[in-house]
């Protein structure tokens, strides 16, 4: 697909006084205005508090230094000239017409060839009723491409997403819609596809009969903050499991493309999906482990249990750590596990992906107690970023005895600290019409009918033994045991860190 190299858009955020917005939003726009990758654009903020413009652009310039580019050039004025603020109220018809009007003006002034994108980073309660306002109010009716940004959580579960898709759909086809899953805009898993499939030696061995099973950590050491309210009814399931776990399995699983379009890589991904083996409601703590945090020491510093953390129930029987076996039944998986776990106020703040590979058929170096190793491809995809393959290789000196040793690639160590933000990637694909890294409605409505079943059994069962990790350890003993009894464990993130290569 051909894509506008530099984008002409009116940007509407709503939201725009909020965290999202605060952090990445506006620091990722200025870098892509720094960068001279935008073309003519202006930004309305939408959000309910009565700011003037100056007010709003005062808001911006402070949210570009604090979060982005340090060095802030001269040009910030520049940029923030191209703010405005319209104050909202979602579920008034005169609110939009005003915004409607707005932005006229504003396409007409910077000639904006009636491009529109509408990014919703509030609420998301308030999702179906903006967009349903935005047809009936006509601020769709355009004579460019207009597009709707949208981020997580798609729902609470597959009925409640469906409800979301219906109403979002009155306005935008799917085509129009980009579903965040900001794990898609991390350059470590953009990264997969191309270790996987431009290069000749890996291609091959990508498959049941040569690897044992695959491992997707991805821990936290934070813990809820000051997200309570929303976390009390999401969990980790809804938070990290059925999105950006189950999308970085999907990349790691899919079969190779036929081209690079996003048609033909999401449809492999969907498929990816299809083949995910049901857990049945017997079946839950057989594949799925969940664990809650207590109370721990993290930093020398003492950090209160989950129960005991703002607008938490003291008996809460929320998850903020799972575990899961995943298999994949098709040709390409059948019998491989993929082990995944997350969970929050963790050892370590890492992701990482490890591709096991089945042992040798003959260890001709084994020793009593001393063994080779098993091959290991580790994808790092945060906060380092690279790539290290885990050999065998001769111990140096008199003997023929194997050692391991590691091949590195650190992705930082070539391009810098110049890597741009997820979300500055992703605002810029939804920019020039490339919706590859978001995700489609197939893969949303899959991925929670798969989660779902795992909920429903969690909701209805209160588990005894919360909490039942330590903060600062790596989760629940529980998780341990759903590999030992597959004759696994996990590889311990400190020992596969790049650091340690
Ligand atoms: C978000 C979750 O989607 O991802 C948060 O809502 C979580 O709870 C965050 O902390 C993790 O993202 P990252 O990029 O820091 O790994």
């Amino acid at each position: 697909m051909a894509h506008t190299e530099k984008p002409t858009a009116l940007i509407m955020i709503f939201g725009a006084t909020g965290d999202l917005a605060n952090r990445k939003l506006f620091p990722s726009l200025y870098n892509l205005f720094k960068k001279g990758k935008l073309d003519k654009f202006a930004v309305v903020g939408v959000a309910r508090r009565a700011l003037s413009n100056e007010e709003f652009q005062l808001k911006v310039k402070e949210s570009v230094k604090e979060n982005g580019d340090t060095e802030t050039n001269a040009d910030i004025d520049e940029f923030v000239s191209k703010f405005y603020y319209h104050s909202h109220d979602v579920t008034d018809s005169s609110s939009y017409l005003a915004l409607g009007k707005l932005s006229e003006e504003l396409d007409s002034h910077y000639g904006l060839n009636g491009n529109r994108i509408f990014y919703l980073a509030m609420a998301p309660e308030f999702f179906g009723t903006i967009a349903e306002h935005l047809k009936k109010d006509k601020l769709t009716d355009v004579s460019g491409f207009k597009r709707l940004v949208i981020e997580k959580p798609f729902g609470h579960d597959l009925e409640s997403a469906k409800v979301l898709n219906k109403q979002i759909r009155t306005a935008f086809t799917e085509d129009e819609i980009y579903r965040i899953d900001h794990y898609l805009g991390k350059e470590m898993v953009q990264n997969i596809e191309v270790i996987r499939f431009a290069n000749a030696m890996f291609e091959p061995l990508w498959n049941n009969r040569y690897i044992s099973n695959i491992q997707v950590t991805s821990s936290e050491t934070l813990g809820v903050e000051e997200r309570g309210r929303y976390y009390e009814k999401s969990g980790a399931l809804r938070d990290m499991v059925q999105n950006h776990m189950l999308q970085m399995v999907s990349l790691l699983a899919m079969e190779p493309p036929i081209k690079l379009t996003t048609d033909e890589i999401r449809s492999e991904k969907v498929r990816v999906f299809r083949a995910l083996r049901p857990i049945k409601d017997g079946e839950v703590n057989e594949y799925f482990v969940r664990g809650q945090y207590d109370k721990g020491i993290m930093n020398e510093k003492d950090v209160p249990a989950y129960r005991n953390e703002e607008m938490v129930d003291p008996e809460s029987n929320t998850e903020t750590y799972v575990a899961g076996k995943l298999m994949i039944d098709n040709f390409r998986w059948a019998g491989v596990p993929f082990y995944i776990r997350t969970g929050k106020r963790m050892k370590a703040k890492s992701t990482k992906i490890v591709i096991q590979f089945k042992d040798i058929p003959m260890d001709l170096y084994y020793q009593p107690e001393k063994t080779v190793n098993p091959n290991l491809l580790v994808i790092h995809i945060q906060p380092e970023e690279g790539i290290t393959l885990h050999l065998n290789a001769k111990k140096s000196g008199q003997g023929t005895d194997a050692t391991p040793v590691k091949l590195n690639y650190a992705n930082k160590g070539i391009d810098g600290l110049n890597t741009p933000e997820a979300y500055e990637k992703l605002l810029f694909d939804s920019l020039r019409g490339d919706a590859t890294n978001f995700t489609h409605w197939d893969e949303v409505a899959l991925s929670w009918s798969f989660v779902d079943n795992i909920s429903e059994v969690w909701e209805n069962t209160k588990e005894a033994s919360f909490p039942n990790y330590a903060s600062g350890s790596m989760g629940p003993d529980a998780a341990d045991k759903l590999l030992e009894k597959d004759g696994f464990f996990w590889w311990p993130i400190t020992e596969i860190d790049v650091e340690n290569c």
